[in-house]
């Protein structure tokens, strides 16, 4: 029997349970011992990831599809570090408050690293390592937060369909529609199945 064949996304985007320590939140807070979750598992909460050629994305065809077949119209960039971004130590501050939004979250590293933590179904943390050329779609309505790691760099490509509204709305936001449609779609859609299983 060969290996199992390692996720060539693996390269560029990890996931894995935190630990509960208040410690710095740049540091990874792995859990002891380490307890990592799968990009497919990522996917079944809604969170979709891909890994691409960060050095060519002008140029890159595997990228265009996605960004054509999603409707992707807008894109800019967002460098997060003490010199680039006005407003760093409050930006830092929000960006780490659970929140939600009512569209997606895209975010293609195309230098630097970061992480995004995302709830899963029981409401704990898994934290997403997205290093240069990982690019990770949060859906609407999941709660998350992000955080730099220890090097301190991401320049993230951002992408939208239309015009983009980054409007944070931190937790609790349990009554808008988007936070509806995700446990109707990624959360109660999975209990429903795991009890029909349970019964057959
Ligand atoms: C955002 C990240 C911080 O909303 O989640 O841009
Ligand atoms: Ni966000």
């Amino acid at each position: 029997m060969g290996a199992p064949e390692k996720d060539p996304r693996e390269e560029v985007l990890q996931a894995w349970y935190m630990d509960d320590s208040d410690e710095d939140q740049r540091l990874p807070h792995h859990k002891e011992p380490k307890e990592f979750v799968s990009l497919d598992q990522l996917t079944e909460l809604g969170v979709l990831s891909w890994r691409l050629d960060a050095d060519n994305y002008e140029t890159d065809e595997e990228f265009k599809k996605i960004r054509e077949s999603r409707g992707y119209s807008y894109m800019d960039f967002c460098e997060v570090s003490p010199e680039k971004l006005p407003n760093y130590e409050e930006k830092i501050k929000s960006f780490f408050e659970e929140h939600l939004h009512t569209d997606e979250e895209i975010r293609y590293a195309v230098a630097g690293s970061g992480y995004f933590d995302v709830r899963d179904r029981n409401d704990k943390w898994i934290r997403v390592w997205v290093k240069k050329g990982g690019m990770i779609i949060l859906p609407a309505g999941i709660y998350h937060r992000f955080t730099l790691d220890s090097d301190n760099y991401i320049k993230a490509m951002r992408l939208f369909i239309g015009d983009p509204i980054w409007t944070p709305f931190n937790r609790p936001h349990d009554d808008l529609p988007a936070r509806k449609e995700y446990l109707k779609t990624f959360v109660e859609k999975e209990v429903g199945d795991r009890a029909v299983d349970a019964a057959a």
